[in-house]
């Protein structure tokens, strides 16, 4: 994969961002996140390169744009699949709150799971405890692995959960062992990034989110030198039926991050809200706005940060 290619994406994420931006704590999530799809889209489309979208909006029965399969790019070049949330963080867009991200990773053809729009239970860490973690053993044991890859003591751990009821065993868990808990309303791919970033003091996302959102946050974790494994999570036979037809067989398997998204991998997000690592649109008038991303590829281990200044009247066309 032409290594330019990550620092093209990046106009497809600022898009995407600058175009749902517009719509933080406006309290609609349908809006915000139609606005981030429909942009991202548009900008896909100037890019020279043959794309097969296998992680997106869903299934073509269900979704308009991006759905599973969907072809995008200028239509010559090379030929590279996506996996993409044009708004990862919809309710947290439309509640204003932070760590809301526009996504995209790319790889060449065959490297990402085709996961089906099911759950998948995480487990992920920073390059600090890479190599260390096993899915298998309870959250306490982990916690053990980390604190002594890391040096730290368990006191000084901070784990992101999913404010979830389904989590409530593995919180009260994490809680006995000791270690400290940051819960989140939404958005656990910003999560797994948060514990390959040194200053955000994160060192573990655990718990169960969605299954598309795995294998984005693995690309990212593949970049960053951290370490994810996930286990699909069906919630009835259907799903299980729609996993078959994507060439799914094992249901139970055990995935390394390396297996969720192999080979050289991009990653490429744009902040729409605050977060952690990350800063939001601001849109400082006269038609001037700035974005901040993050440009990556597992190769060369690169991160770029970026920050772009826009000047929203001379590119109208992208539904900003
Ligand atoms: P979207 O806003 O992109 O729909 O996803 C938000 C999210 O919180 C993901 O980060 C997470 O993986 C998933 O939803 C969790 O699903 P659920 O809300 O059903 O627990």
């Amino acid at each position: 994969m032409d290594r330019n290619l990550a620092l093209e994406f990046v106009r497809v994420t600022e898009a995407a961002a600058l175009a749902c931006g517009r719509w933080i704590g406006r309290g609609n999530e349908k809006a915000a996140d139609h606005a981030a799809v429909e942009s991202m889209r548009k900008a896909f489309d100037s890019i020279s390169f043959e794309g097969t979208i296998v992680i997106g909006e869903g299934e073509r029965d269900e979704a308009p744009m991006l759905y599973i399969g969907e072809k995008v790019g200028g239509g010559t070049g090379p030929k590279i699949d996506i996996a993409c949330d044009p708004l990862e963080g919809t309710a947290i867009t439309a509640k204003g709150r932070s760590e809301a991200l526009a996504v995209i990773a790319a790889a060449e053809q065959g490297n990402f799971l085709h996961a089906p729009d099911t759950y998948m239970q995480k487990l992920a860490v920073g390059p600090a405890a890479r190599g260390v973690i096993d899915i298998r053993e309870s959250p306490t044991w982990n916690l053990q692995r980390i604190a002594e890859a890391t040096g730290k003591g368990i006191e000084d751990l901070m784990v992101i959960i999913l404010d979830r009821p389904r989590h409530e065993d593995i919180i009260a868990e994490v809680r006995e062992a000791g270690a400290r808990i940051r819960m989140i309303g939404d958005g656990d791919v910003s999560a797994a990034i948060a514990t390959a970033q040194a200053e955000t003091g994160v060192d573990m996302l655990i718990g169960t989110g969605g299954a598309p959102e795995g294998v984005i946050a693995a690309a990212a974790l593949r970049c960053l030198g951290g370490d994810m494994q996930g286990i699909l999570k069906f919630r009835n036979d259907e799903e299980k039926v729609r996993a078959s037809k994507m060439g799914i067989t094992d249901f139970d398997k055990i995935y390394s991050h390396e297996e969720l998204a192999s080979g050289n991998v991009m990653f490429i997000a744009t902040g729409v809200t605050n977060g952690s690592y990350l800063k939001g649109v601001v849109y400082s008038g006269k038609g001037v706005a700035t974005t901040h991303s993050m440009v990556m590829r597992s190769e060369s281990g690169t991160v770029r940060e970026i920050t772009s200044r826009h000047h929203l009247t001379k590119k109208p066309n992208l539904g900003w």
